[in-house]
């Protein structure tokens, strides 16, 4: 028999991501290959037009898991009763901007989703905020869907930094000549910007240390960490666009692995901090997990030596500012 379909809903499910993303959800990559979906489409009145063309392409790809879909530009419908959110839609930046510069734009349509979130999706519903910043962003939906009813628990409200995540497995698979399915165990911590702590002290090769592999940390802090941090904007200047497949990939990566588990891997995730590490509880804070049976978990116990602890101070001190920046709106 087959099972029962879940409610993906997506935003800026008409934009440059989501047309990597939505294919990749409905031939069954995020949820599983026997698992059904309908899909919520959210994208702004303008948008419409070319939603449609994008669900006319959804049925001719004739996918058998696809069990509906819906287009709309009103948040409580697109999120009603919904399973997953992926919370895609917001301006993206352009050359020489931050992802903090988009701020003040981009805050408010997190206050009004998380409030259609708290209204209206599936007590369990999975969130993932993918629109920059997206740590804020996620924090700025947590709160005020708990404001606007609280139905879904303060934790589902993650944001991306598995992109980040893939990026320094790539880079570190380059340095060390081995594929990236030999890694295990990485971790970035923080903002997805510039400060993240891509962090490799704990990850391993086939069972081998990556930092004894690599034992440069000259490479570690002028190449590594900058290429990482700064790749986004690389990816800018290159393509004249900010990243779109990778970025789709993640958050298939992201949402599978915290729907069907991660196999006892690290995955980096930003998360609802729970205190872990200092770090402010409520702050979403990339974090190694370990995601199973649904649910994610906070890798505990790693120590922050003395070479980490200025990078996490720093992304911490940059989190604090972009919350304190958006205190009116909550
Ligand atoms: P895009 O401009 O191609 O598409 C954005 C879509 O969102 C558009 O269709 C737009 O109409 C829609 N939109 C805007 N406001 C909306 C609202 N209030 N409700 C619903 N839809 C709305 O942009 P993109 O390249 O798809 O990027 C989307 C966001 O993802 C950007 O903020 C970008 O910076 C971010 N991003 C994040 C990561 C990450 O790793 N976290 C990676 C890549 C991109
Ligand atoms: C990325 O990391 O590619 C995205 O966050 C887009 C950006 O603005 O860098």
């Amino acid at each position: 028999m087959s099972k029962t379909p879940l409610r993906v809903a997506v935003t800026g499910a008409a934009g440059q991501i989501g047309y990597a993303l939505l294919f990749r959800i409905a031939s069954g990559e995020m949820l599983g290959k026997d698992q059904p979906v309908i899909l919520q489409l959210l994208d702004l009145p303008q948008a419409q037009k070319a939603l449609t063309g994008v669900m006319m392409e959804l049925d001719d790809c004739a996918f058998p898991l696809l069990a509906g879909m819906i287009a709309t530009d009103d948040p409580n419908v697109a999120f009603k009763d919904a399973d997953f959110a992926l919370l895609v839609g917001a301006r993206p930046r352009g050359p020489g901007m931050e992802r903090k510069d988009l701020l003040t734009e981009n805050a408010k349509i997190f206050t009004v989703q998380g409030a259609a979130i708290g209204q209206n999706a599936s007590p369990n519903c999975k969130i993932l905020v993918v629109g920059n910043p997206c740590n804020t962003n996620a924090y700025i939906a947590m709160k005020t869907a708990a404001k606007a009813g609280g139905r879904v628990p303060a934790k589902n409200f993650t944001a991306m930094l598995r992109l980040d995540h893939n990026r320094a497995l790539s880079q570190l698979s380059a340095k060390i000549g081995r594929p990236v399915s030999s890694f295990k165990t990485m971790t970035v911590w923080g903002n997805h910007s510039p400060t993240m702590y891509a962090d490799y002290r704990f990850a391993t090769s086939n069972g081998d240390s990556v930092a004894k592999l690599v034992n440069d940390q000259e490479w570690n802090a002028k190449t590594f960490l900058p290429t990482v941090g700064k790749r986004g904007a690389a990816i800018i200047e290159a393509r004249g666009l900010s990243s779109a497949a990778s970025a789709a990939n993640a958050a298939i990566d992201h949402m599978r692995d915290w729907h069907l588990g991660s196999n006892g891997d690290w995955v980096t995730m930003g998360v609802p901090s729970d205190g872990s590490y200092g770090i402010p509880e409520g702050l979403v804070f990339g974090f190694p997990c370990i995601c199973e049976n649904g649910e994610y978990t906070i890798v505990k116990g790693l120590e922050i030596d003395e070479f980490s602890k200025p990078y996490v101070a720093k992304t911490l001190a940059e989190l604090e500012e972009e919350r304190a920046g958006v205190a009116d709106l909550l």
